[in-house]
């Protein structure tokens, strides 16, 4: 049999929403102490969409740059994650294929299973790929993350979108095979679809997080994976970045070994940054922890990198991927710094209307007020249709 050609993360673009909440804002409001929020969960800010943004137009941000840079001849399938979707029918992905111009010739399809629909949409591509190692998939995972006012979720709310292109011979991060696996029926963290806001049992969630973690990491160690001392840097769920802190310990444990702040430090440290004043991107999370992490980190050449990718109800993967010679030619520090920096700070006010703003649905005219500086924006609703337009 001919030798599988190496399949993997060929570029890897961010994008995030117009407005920012800083934690400092949101404790003032509050009354907590912003150190639980700076220290205890590890959020400085998160990113909030203007009214004219959603997770359409953070994907077609995140993509546009990954089409210019490698044009559209070898993508054949769009596979666009989400636990924000903006219909029920018709894929999110459908839009940015529309706004960015790629070929008819074009499968696109959406996925779901909450946090974990970027990894899932991740591993799909790699098997395409396999199948034609000439052929691309553009990998989408967008989302805006949105608990109720007052909840001790909400301090965990953020927005943002990663586009992946994956292909054979990638000029990031080689995927490797195998993947340890774990489900559990658990109602850890949820949204019926009658609800904007999601519903969890928070701290019932980081058990479950921490028991799939367990349970992928045994399934991807009795399938012949890599021992922990092979790993250079872990990438883990950040639905805060603390969490990622809490898993490496957890894992630590679990194999056995002795526990220091230095060792953890090290290995998620470099992960956190982009997370950490965006809040959690459901689907995005762990992939800007990879973004931050290649962006930041020293030469991470030949290094392996172990993700983890957990997403709630529950689903959890757990696999290796190894960092590809001259990658850092690739990468898109100066871009993710720039999403990042120039969203506009919003006041408490400002936050609790957009939080509360919902398009009418009676299926009438409604242009959507002009805020956001994004390169794509939400035109409005006509006709129970969402528009687009390039901005
Ligand atoms: P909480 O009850 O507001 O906070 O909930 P807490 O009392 O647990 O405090 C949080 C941390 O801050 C603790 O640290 C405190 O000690 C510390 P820990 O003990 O855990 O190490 N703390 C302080 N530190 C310094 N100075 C202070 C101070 N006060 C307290 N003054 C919780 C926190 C995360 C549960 C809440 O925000 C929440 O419900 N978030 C949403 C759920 C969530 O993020 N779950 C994570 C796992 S599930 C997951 O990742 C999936 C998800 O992304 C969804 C999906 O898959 O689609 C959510």
């Amino acid at each position: 049999m001919a030798e599988r050609p190496a399949v993997g993360i060929h570029d890897l673009s961010a994008a995030t929403a117009h407005h920012v909440l800083t934690h400092e804002t949101l404790a003032a409001s509050n009354g907590a102490d912003v150190a639980k929020y700076h220290r205890g969960i590890g959020l400085r800010a998160m990113s909030v969409p203007a009214p004219d943004e959603d997770i359409v137009t953070m994907a077609a941000a995140a993509a546009a740059p990954v089409v210019a840079r490698h044009g559209t001849d070898r993508i054949r399938t769009i596979v666009f994650a989400t636990e924000s979707s903006v219909d029920q029918a018709k894929a999110a992905g459908i839009h940015v294929h529309s706004l960015l111009g790629l070929p008819s010739a074009t499968r696109v399809v959406e996925l779901k299973q909450a946090c974990y629909g970027g990894t899932a949409g991740l591993q799909f591509a790699i098997g395409l790929v396999h199948r034609d190692p000439s052929q691309q998939v553009l990998v989408i995972a967008s989302d805006v993350s949105k608990y109720a006012l007052g909840e001790p979720g909400e301090a965990t709310q953020g927005a943002a979108a990663v586009a992946m292109l994956v292909g054979a011979d990638p000029a990031l991060v080689r995927v490797e095979d195998p993947s340890g696996m774990y489900t559990a029926d658990v109602m850890d963290f949820w949204r019926p679809n009658y609800r904007t806001t999601a519903l969890v049992d928070g701290h019932e969630s980081i058990s479950a997080y921490l028991q799939a973690l367990e349970g992928s990491w045994k399934d991807y160690t009795e399938r012949g994976g890599r021992t922990l001392d092979e790993f250079g840097a872990f990438c883990y769920h950040q639905p805060f970045p603390r969490m990622a802190d809490k898993a490496h310990r957890h894992l630590l444990n679990y194999c056995g070994r002795d526990v220091d702040d230095a060792l953890v430090a090290g290995a998620v440290g470099r992960t956190t940054a982009y997370n950490a004043e965006i809040g959690n991107s459901y689907t995005a999370s762990m992939y800007l922890g990879l973004a931050a992490l290649l962006d930041t980190a020293d030469d991470l050449t030949g290094r392996t990198v172990g993700f983890l990718s957990y997403g709630s109800g529950s689903v959890a993967e757990f696999f290796a991927g190894t960092v590809v010679p001259g990658y850092r030619a690739h990468t898109r520090p100066d871009q993710h710094r720039a999403a990042i920096d120039r969203r506009q700070e919003i006041d408490y006010a400002t936050y609790r209307e957009l939080h509360e703003h919902a398009f009418p649905v009676d299926g009438g005219d409604y242009p959507a007020p002009a805020v956001t500086t994004g390169p794509y924006r939400l035109a409005g609703l006509s006709g129970h249709k969402r528009v687009y337009e390039p901005r």
